[in-house]
C-alpha cells in the first residue's frame, strides 16, 4: 500500500476578483521508504504542495478539492492540533532555511529533546539518550555541541540539526522543500547524501522537491515535474530524464530541463 497518497488535489486562493486555482488535480503516490523528487519551474506549484501535505497552508490558501491520505487515512483537514500531532511523529518538514525550523533561544540539545518528547512516550532522561543515535548522523555536531545555540552553527551544520529534529520522533515520511538552496554551494551535495543516507537508514520516505535535475538524478527513485499547477509527467527518474514526454522549451528553444531555480523577481 502506498504510505502517501494525494488524489486529484486543488489549492485555491480567493481573492477579491476571483479565485485563483494554484494547484490544479495534482495526484501522486509515494510508497514507503521510496525518495520521489518533485521538480519544475519556480511557481510550478511544488512548495504548495508540500505545505497542503503537512497541514500547513498559509490562509487564504485552501485546499479545494481532492484527497491526501497517510497510511491510508485522510490528513486533508484535520484540525490543528490532530495535525500538529502528525507533524513530528508521522511527517518531518525540512525547509530551505534552517532557522525557521530552529528556535533561537535553546541549545540545539533542548530542541531534539523537546522534539523526542513532544511526539514519544518517554521521560526527560529517555529522550536526552535517545537523542545522541540522532546526533550520530556523521559530521552532525558532536553530544557536547548539543549545549550549543542555533546561530552558533554554520548554515550547513543547522540544516543537519534540522534533518536530525525532523527524523526525530521516526516519522514515515519526510517532505523537504528546496533543502539545500540557501547553502553553500560546496556543502549542498553532502547535505543531500545525508538525508538520502538517513533517511534509507531509518526507513523513511522523502518528498524531495529541487530545482536541481542533477540532485534528483542522484537522489531520487521516482520524479514528478510540476507545470503550471499540475503534474506534467511522473516516472521513474531514468524514464523522465532519458525519454522526456513533456520537453520544456526555453525561449531559446532548448529544452530546458535544467531548471534554472527561482527567478529573479521582476522589475517593472
Ligand atoms: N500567498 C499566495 N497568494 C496567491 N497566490 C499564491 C500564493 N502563494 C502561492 N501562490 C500561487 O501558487 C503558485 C505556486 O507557488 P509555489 O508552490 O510557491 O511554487 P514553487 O514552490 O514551485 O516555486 C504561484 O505561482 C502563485 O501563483
Ligand atoms: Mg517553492
Amino acid at each position: 500500500m502506498s504510505l502517501l497518497q494525494v488524489k486529484n488535489l486543488i489549492v485555491e486562493f480567493p481573492g477579491r476578483h476571483g479565485t485563483l486555482r494554484a494547484l490544479d488535480d495534482i495526484s501522486f503516490e509515494i510508497a514507503p521508504g521510496e525518495i520521489l523528487g518533485v521538480v519544475g519551474e519556480s511557481g510550478a506549484g511544488k512548495s504548495l504542495t508540500g505545505a497542503a501535505i503537512i497541514g500547513l497552508l498559509e490562509p487564504p490558501g485552501r485546499i479545494g478539492g481532492g484527497q491526501i491520505l497517510l497510511e491510508g487515512e485522510r490528513i486533508d483537514g484535520l484540525p490543528y492540533e490532530r495535525m500538529r500531532h502528525i507533524r513530528g511523529r508521522k511527517i518531518g518538514a525540512i525547509f530551505q532555511d534552517p532557522l525557521t525550523s530552529l528556535n533561537p533561544l535553546y541549545t540545539v540539545g533542548q530542541q531534539l529533546t523537546e522534539t523526542i518528547l513532544a511526539h514519544m512516550p518517554l521521560s526527560a532522561k529517555q529522550a536526552r539518550e535517545r537523542r545522541f543515535p540522532c546526533c550520530k548522523i556523521p559530521a552532525y555536531p558532536q553530544p557536547n555541541n548539543a549545549w550549543a545555540l542555533p546561530h552558533q552553527f554554520s548554515g550547513g551544520m543547522r540544516q543537519r540539526v534540522v534533518i536530525a529534529l525532523a527524523l526525530a520522533a521516526e516519522p514515515k515520511l519526510i517532505v523537504a522543500d528546496e533543502p539545500t538552496t540557501a547553502l553553500d554551494v560546496s556543502i549542498q551535495a553532502q547535505i543531500i547524501t545525508l538525508l538520502k543516507s538517513v533517511c534509507k537508514q531509518h526507513g523513511a520516505a522523502v518528498m524531495l522537491i529541487t530545482h536541481d535535475m542533477g540532485v534528483i538524478a542522484e537522489t531520487c527513485d521516482r520524479v514528478a515535474v510540476m507545470y503550471a499547477g499540475r503534474v506534467a509527467e511522473i516516472g521513474p527518474v531514468h524514464e523522465v530524464i532519458n525519454h522526456p514526454s513533456h520537453p520544456y522549451r526555453g525561449p531559446d528553444g532548448r529544452d530546458s530541463r535544467h531548471y534554472p531555480g527561482p527567478r529573479a523577481p521582476e522589475s517593472d
